[in-house]
């Protein structure tokens, strides 16, 4: 694996000025308005867009390269389909080493590698946490709960093995969250950008704190490329709204936001060999029900880097 220096920042999208300015600027209605019409234009009309068959997803071919990062230019996801359902790790992780992706988080309940094998856990610490059971999970991104130094700005999620029924997730692209709420009023967006806007408090077990208090905005602008970050979770517990009636009622408006229809929620039930490369997008997931020949298990890499749609 190559330092972390050797690969170069997505380039800038926006001037770099300090105060945040442009499209996600809640006073910068003139960038918005670019932003907003060039965003439209250009997004896929369906889940089928989002879809792209790959020979082999470890060494993509030029062609194929192209699909994604065109999808996840416009959409912030795409969905590879291939014939690999060995549960090889070098799938996920060569993947997204094609898009810069080289910076692991690794949490402690990760597999050595950084990538973690979500599966269901019947005991242990994992299965003290939903993803390693089979009920369902609200929407939300990944790592909501982490500190701005590990934001988590992309992941793949690759199947290895599918579900005999359920495990299905649903998706919505952030940018498009933020479009919709700001179109409705962007007094919305600039509640949900405040430093305080939500907190999810301490975790602890026996010996004491094991991650701290983690108090920020859920909506934010990467100082280095300009990106719309989103740090969010439908949780209702473990979690603190700041009590504020702005940010109570953005909040609100999300949630109907993502209870649906709309046209820009697509849901797929990922199938061996298929993977969802993102920068890390609204999702969630039903409840399953495995076949206990083969449970379902899916290989999760979570980044601190952003998809690199250039080549
Ligand atoms: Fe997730």
């Amino acid at each position: 694996m190559p330092p972390v220096n050797d690969v170069a920042a997505a380039p800038p999208r926006f001037a770099r000025t300090g105060a945040p300015s442009g499209p996600f600027d809640p006073n910068d209605d003139r960038a918005y308005r670019a932003w907003r019409a060039a965003k439209l234009a250009a997004y896929p009309a369906g889940l089928s867009e989002l879809i792209v068959p790959v020979r082999d997803p470890r060494a993509l071919t030029g062609d194929e390269h192209r699909a994604l990062a065109d999808a996840c230019a416009r959409a912030n996801m795409v969905i590879y389909a291939s014939p690999h359902t060995a549960p090889d790790k070098d799938l996920p992780r060569l993947l997204a080493r094609q898009f810069g992706l080289v910076r692991l988080d690794h949490n402690w309940l990760a597999d050595d590698d950084g990538i973690s094998s979500v599966a269901v856990s019947g005991s242990g610490a994992r299965g003290e946490f939903i993803p390693y059971t089979d009920r369902p999970i609200r929407w939300h991104t990944d790592g909501y709960y982490n500190p701005p130094d590990r934001r988590i700005r992309a992941m793949v999620l690759h199947c290895v093995a599918n579900a005999a029924t359920g495990g299905e997730n649903a998706l919505l692209d952030h940018e498009i969250a933020y479009l919709l709420l700001r179109d409705t009023d962007p007094a919305l967006v600039a509640a949900l950008m405040r430093p305080d806007a939500m907190t999810i408090p301490a975790r602890t077990d026996d010996a004491g704190v094991v991650r701290p208090a983690e108090t920020g905005p859920v909506f934010s602008v990467d100082p280095d490329d300009g990106a719309l970050h989103l740090r969010y979770t439908a949780r209702t517990r473990s979690i603190e709204w700041k009590d504020d009636p702005e940010v109570r009622a953005a909040a609100a408006r999300l949630e109907v936001l993502l209870a649906g229809p709309s046209p820009y929620i697509h849901r797929v039930t990922l199938q061996p060999g298929m993977g969802l490369l993102c920068n890390n997008v609204l999702h969630d997931r039903t409840g399953f029900t495995d076949d206990p020949a083969r449970p379902r298990l899916i290989y999760r890499a979570r980044y601190h880097d952003r998809i690199r749609t250039d080549r």
